[in-house]
């Protein structure tokens, strides 16, 4: 038997019953597909399934407000991917009649669609001939056919895509899952469980005993610490909540906040911009708590001061902050204690709350 056989006998037999897998609805597999990137299987369901049920079909996105959408998805990270949801979302409904294109070059052209994507809803929805290639796949690959290609370079990528075109069977949309699936139960990055793996006999790695050493990545950056100073300031039963139009948690509420390298000159900058930009009269500052929240690439230390003023009238509803070369803008809203959980707010900024 071929590798491809043996590869679909066993998903066939062992895949995990997904709820994205009960039907090949392309709205259901791209969703699904832009959830589970960077974000763990367990994690994706219960979004995957509340998200669905709140907006079932393309139709129901497109309509949507961007807050909403943002509140379903609070905890999931990498925000970029709801905003460029919404984009695509309206295009397809527009210039697809809500229907997922299912021709790869116009799908490369949505927001957010890279090769992975468009590739996996192809193959997926569609049953067309397009590899899925990411991490998992190129780590599965690697192994099979001892390909020592440095997986954390960007150039890679193209060669493992144009390896699946070489071997990709007649059945596209269950051979791409199966490579997926066999990365997850089996082709795992650390003690793979090659004795009981379906293709362990196709396996170059298995064969010399390089499973540990491929697939080859170079180490990326060091995660990096950054100190941020972040200021509850309470008038009554509300408290001042700030949204960033830019970076990193763009789109999500927060408190005012401030980054850099140092604790000291954190605060200070925290102060300037509540003093000049936000022109709220400080009183009083006490640090009430330590907080600390690791993203991919760095590692905010977070110092909690609460903050005692005068005067909410003055607090502007749009602000500029300066803090890199390039301002930015954000909006401020006084927001009622009991209607915190309305809002979509960051994981970092939930770690937060507790000191209100
Ligand atoms: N990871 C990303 N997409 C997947 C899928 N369709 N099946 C299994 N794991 C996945």
């Amino acid at each position: 038997m071929t590798l491809q056989h043996k590869l679909l006998d066993w998903y066939m037999q062992y895949h995990r019953k997904l709820p994205f897998r009960e039907s090949h609805d392309p709205y259901n597999i791209w969703i699904s597909e832009i959830m589970l990137q960077q974000t763990q299987m367990d994690t994706v369901i219960p979004y995957y399934e509340r998200f669905m049920a709140r907006f079932p079909t393309v139709t129901e996105l497109a309509n949507a407000q961007e807050e909403e959408v943002f509140k379903m998805w609070e905890g999931l990270g990498y925000y970029s991917r709801a905003r460029n949801l919404i984009k695509c979302a309206r295009i397809i409904e527009d210039d697809y009649d809500g229907v997922f294109p299912d021709d790869y070059e116009k799908a490369l052209k949505l927001p957010g669609i890279g090769s992975y994507t468009a590739g996996a809803v192809l193959s997926i929805a569609y049953n067309l001939k397009h590899p899925a290639v990411d991490g998992n796949v190129m780590r599965v690959l690697s192994r099979i056919y001892k390909m020592e290609e440095d997986i954390a370079s960007p150039k890679s990528k193209k060669i493992f895509e144009a390896k699946i075109l070489t071997i990709m069977p007649d059945d596209p949309r269950h051979f791409n899952q199966a490579l997926m699936e066999l990365g997850a139960l089996i082709c795992t990055p650390k003690s793979p469980k090659c004795s009981t793996c379906p293709i362990n006999s196709c396996c170059m790695a298995f064969e010399m005993d390089l499973q540990d050493r491929l697939p080859v990545k170079t180490q990326k950056q060091k995660n990096k610490n950054l100190h941020l100073a972040v200021a509850i300031i309470r008038q009554g039963d509300t408290i001042l909540f700030t949204k960033s139009d830019k970076g990193l948690l763009s789109g999500l509420w927060g408190f005012p906040s401030t980054e850099g390298e140092s604790k000291a000159t954190v605060k200070e900058k925290l102060m300037t911009v509540l003093n000049n930009e936000l022109k709220i009269e400080i009183k009083d500052t006490v640090e009430v708590g330590k907080e600390k929240h690791v993203f991919t690439h760095k590692t905010w230390l977070m110092a909690v001061y609460r903050i005692t003023s005068d005067s909410r009238s003055v607090c502007q509803e749009k602000a500029s902050i300066k803090e890199t070369d390039e301002p930015y803008d954000f909006e401020t809203a006084w927001i009622a204690l009991d209607e915190i959980e309305n809002y979509a707010i960051s994981t970092a900024f939930r770690k937060v709350l507790k000191y209100l």
